[in-house]
This record gives C-alpha cells, structure tokens and sequence, in this order.
C-alpha cells in the first residue's frame, strides 16, 4: 500500500450549497500534503469527512486502506487530528490533558510520553497550570501535542499556524518536519502560502467545489508563465524583521 489517501469524485452539500462537487486527489504515504483554499472552500469539511466526523452524499474516501463510510472505526484507529478549533479541556492542566489522550490510546507509559512531548513543544513550565490560563499559542501547541501521543501514522492538522505568532508558527514548521521525516503522513490546510511552501511536497488547490490545481511546487510553478528577470535590492520580510528584533533567527 502507498496511498495513504485517495479520494474520488467525493460530493458534499449543506442544502442548496453544493460545497464539494466532485473532489479527486491521492496522498503518498510518509508525505506531506497541503490542502489551500479560500475561506468556506470546503477545506475543513474534507478534513472531516476523511476523519469520519461527516459522510459524504457521493463519491468514495480511503484513508490508510480503509474506506471512510464502511470501515470508520479502523480509520480513527490509524488516524489523528488538530481540528480548526482547539479540543483542549480548559479545566485540566496541560499535562493531565496529555495523560488523559495517553489513557484513552493504552499507552503502556504515559508519564515518559507526555514528559517528551511537553518538552518538544516547550510546556514543561506550564505543565501543571490549567489550560485556561494559556496564551493562544500555548493552546495551540498542546493541541498538536494531544494528536501525537500514540505516534499516529497519518496526522490531520487543519490550520495548525492559525493565530500563532511568527516565532511559534516556525517551530510548529519544525515539528511537521520532524514528522514527515520519522515517516509519519501529513495533511494539513492552511491560509498560509508561505506554509505550503515550506512544508508541502504536495499542494493542492480547491476552488469552487474542486481540486482545480494538483502538484509539488515546482509543477505548480510552471502553470504560470515564467517571471521576466528585474534586478530589485532584496528587502527583508516584516517576518525577518520581526524575528531579528526578537532575538530570534529564522530556521528553515
Ligand atoms: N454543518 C454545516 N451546515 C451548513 N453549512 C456548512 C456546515 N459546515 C460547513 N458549511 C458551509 O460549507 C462551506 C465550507 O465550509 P468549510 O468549513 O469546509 O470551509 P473552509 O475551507 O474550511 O473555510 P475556512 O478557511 O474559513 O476554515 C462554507 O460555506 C460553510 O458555511
Ligand atoms: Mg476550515
């Protein structure tokens, strides 16, 4: 098997708004896959569908070798997700979330798990503060923690950068790269094309209820005709700028 997605002529309205209209595309296994479009493209709606939170009115989805509408239980079992919004309980503290993931998944060794994962996405000090008192990025950064506990083979990630700040959107960067080079599968959306850019070995365009535009990078590049040659002084980016100011230097 290496298809870790494939997806055909996959239908989904709400109503009389028909969002998704005949929707193909595949994922390579151990890739990762960036999935663009404007806001209310259907983008999440795919997301769920292949999650197995929505059914589709037509078409078929096979995640990891297993259909979406008949063998949803073995989907979820192979899969994780980072919805739009975070799922984290408010009450609990960062760790205890973990711990509870951890639980659910029958993890052998929680505490050793949890330990790593608070450390990768820098939470240690703030383990055992309740979730309610983080910053929007902290909330973002245990959420992508949540879905790696049990090292998942395809992660879902829908929007993972939305609301972070320059320095956190770059180390959540470093994560997926981490990820997809331990082999594991990444479809993420994004508004961020810079993101796409970075990340994806994949992209992939929905507009209008379709994938309308299907490739790496560099395939995607040669739809446009090639750029005349001007010589500009190269600005740095506000980014650049933001990054320098902090202290911090950019890795890429
Ligand atoms: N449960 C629902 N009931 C009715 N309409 C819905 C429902 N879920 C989504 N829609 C509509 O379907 C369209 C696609 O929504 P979706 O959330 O998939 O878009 P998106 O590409 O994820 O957008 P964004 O970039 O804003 O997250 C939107 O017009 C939305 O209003
Ligand atoms: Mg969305």
């Amino acid at each position: 098997m290496e298809k870790a997605i494939q997806v055909k002529g996959l239908q989904k309205s709400f109503k009389q708004l028909h969002v998704l209209n005949g929707v193909d595309f595949e994922v390579e296994q151990g890739s990762v896959f960036a999935l663009l479009g404007s806001n209310g493209a259907g983008k999440t709606t795919i997301v769920k569908i292949l999650t197995t939170l929505l059914k589709q009115d037509g078409g078929t989805a096979v995640v990891n070798g297993f259909d979406v509408a008949l063998k949803p239980d073995n989907v979820r079992q192979s899969i994780s997700l980072t919805g739009q919004f975070a799922a984290v309980d408010e009450i609990l503290t960062g760790l205890e979330n973990l711990i509870m993931i951890a639980k659910l998944r029958h993890l052998k060794n929680p505490g050793v798990v949890t330990d790593n994962l608070l450390k990768r996405f820098g939470l240690t000090d703030a383990a055992d503060r309740r979730v309610s008192t983080y910053s929007g990025g902290m909330h973002r950064r245990l959420d992508i923690a949540m879905s790696l506990v049990g090292t998942p083979e395809l992660i879902f990630l829908d929007e993972p950068t939305n609301g972070l700040d320059p320095e956190a959107r770059i180390e959540v960067w470093k994560i997926v790269k981490e990820l997809a080079d331990s082999g594991t599968t990444v479809f993420l959306t994004t508004q961020y094309l810079e993101e796409a850019e970075q990340l994806a070995d994949q992209i992939a365009i929905l507009h209008k209820g379709r994938i309308i535009a299907n490739g790496t990078l560099a395939e995607l590049k040669k739809l446009i005709p090639p750029a005349k040659v001007e010589y500009v002084e190269k600005q740095p980016t506000l980014e650049e700028i933001f990054l320098a100011v902090i202290g911090k230097k950019e890795e890429k």
